[in-house]
């Protein structure tokens, strides 16, 4: 056998990665992968070595412990190590083969599958996804068109909204509501997007009779927590009602309890998309996952054929492991009415929030949100930089609170505590952005 090394001096074993010290691994992340945005991180606070990390505390290499406020946004709903997830896969994987075969019978995923479909009982299709909410999305989408190309002929574009964010490969970029993230030539055709929260403007694209999809996030998180009026989705699903068009749901960020409901949407009573896509928190940041939820009608008409059987595969698609991780992160979440805790916590975190908006309303101007997924609304200053960034370094640099900004409005500071958070910790963190607040204040 040959040595690594001995060919490649200088290779590195994943032992040598594992006693790697932060300054080495800086120096080579910035060598070899995206070095401006390791600088952000860095310069933000964001970017240290995580050695230890537990419920909703992380552990850097200096020592300090932190209070994890973003959770990879929004990943971490469960908190980090769940010892009942964490367990789980850990027995899976000692005890069976981990085939990846596309074609093999998948036990751990089909066991998945029927238990989202007790949850959601009017949407009993599913594609698990061994990757992340970009492919989630593109998976609807694609499942859309190729349905509506089937069934309602000269239906093709897709409508969504301005700010949102869907992911960032191509087809999910594409149906992102911010041009940032779009800035190649040509761009992928059939996209159109309209203000969020307006019913009017949708059907107004509807009327124009080739719209295959509409896609919204239940609350948009990277547009800088923005919850729609009450009305909008039962509007909006009466719309593609009646003008033929899909309505998908990207609960990637607001869905798996993070907003108090186990699948965001159901904070509507009765209201039923066609297809909603789900990530982060039901892979507990364990190993990647995604996936889609569909209608049987939607999903029928797309793959319900032999000759449409293979026109959506993946080699990890429906893989178990990542399958188990959901399915382990799904059983926590109703075993533990992680949902309901969510909503009944959070009302301690609001009330505190109201506080320090109330005293301190000159540069804070609004706390939005539902249950674990809050904004805090930051004015600008004379030279128009925000204050949320600000505020936002402080937190983590003085107080060792991770907090991060929408990555569409940088106005908005983003809170995303999870279920393992107490009250102490809610209470060291009022009591920080109270002081990092006013220190900007200040300044
Ligand atoms: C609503 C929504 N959809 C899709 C994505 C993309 O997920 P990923 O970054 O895992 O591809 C995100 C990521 O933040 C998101 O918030």
């Amino acid at each position: 056998m040959t040595n690594a090394k001995d060919l490649y001096p200088g290779f590195l074993t994943l032992d040598d990665a594992l006693h790697l010290d932060g300054e080495t691994v800086k120096k080579l992340q910035l060598q070899h992968m995206n070095q401006y945005r390791i600088q952000m991180g860095l310069e933000g606070g964001l970017s240290f070595d995580i050695v230890k990390a537990e419920g909703c505390h992380i552990w850097d290499a200096e020592g300090h412990e932190r209070l994890d406020f973003i959770g990879c946004v929004g990943v971490y709903v469960l908190g980090h190590n769940n010892p009942f997830i964490v367990d789980g896969v850990l027995k899976y994987l000692s005890t069976h083969p981990l085939s990846m075969d596309p074609m093999a019978l998948k036990p751990v995923t089909a066991s998945f599958a029927n238990n989202m479909a007790l949850v959601t009982p009017e949407l009993t299709r599913t594609i698990v996804n061994g990757g992340g909410g970009a492919e989630a999305v593109e998976a609807a989408l694609k499942m859309c068109r190729i349905a509506a190309g089937r069934t309602r002929p000269g239906k093709t574009r897709v409508v969504s909204t301005l700010n949102s964010f869907h992911g960032k490969t191509l087809g999910a970029v594409s149906a992102g509501g911010k041009e940032t993230w779009r800035r190649w030539q040509p761009q992928v055709p059939g996209h159109v997007y309209v203000p969020y929260g307006d019913a009017e403007a949708v059907e107004a694209e509807f009327k124009k009779g080739d719209v295959a999809a509409f896609i919204a996030e239940p609350i948009q998180g990277e547009g800088g927590i923005v919850v729609p009026p009450d009305d909008y989705f039962y509007t909006i699903r009466k719309l593609c009602d009646e003008y033929g068009v899909y309505m998908i749901l990207d609960e990637v960020q607001a869905g798996s309890c993070r907003t108090g409901y186990i699948w965001a949407h159901k904070y509507y009573d009765g209201l039923v998309p066609d297809a909603f896509t789900f990530a982060k928190g039901i892979s507990d940041g364990l190993l990647p996952v995604s996936g889609v939820q569909a209608k049987e009608s939607l999903y029928m008409a797309a793959y319900g054929s032999n000759d449409s059987a293979m026109m959506h595969t993946a080699t990890y698609q429906d893989n178990n492991i990542s399958a188990a991780v959901a399915l382990l992160s799904l059983q926590y979440m109703i075993e533990n009415d992680v949902a309901g805790k969510i909503r009944e916590r959070s009302t301690y975190i609001f009330d505190g929030l109201r506080n320090i908006q109330r005293e301190h309303s000159d540069i804070l101007s609004e706390v939005r949100g539902r249950g674990f997924m809050i904004g805090l609304k930051f004015g600008v200053d004379a030279n128009g930089e925000g204050y949320a960034n600000r505020v936002g370094a402080i937190l983590a640099q003085k107080h060792y609170v991770q907090t991060m900004t929408s990555t569409n409005n940088d106005t908005i500071l983003r809170v995303y505590p999870n279920i393992a958070t107490t009250r102490e910790d809610f209470d060291w963190f009022l009591d920080a952005l109270e002081k990092s607040i006013s220190e900007v204040q200040a300044a």
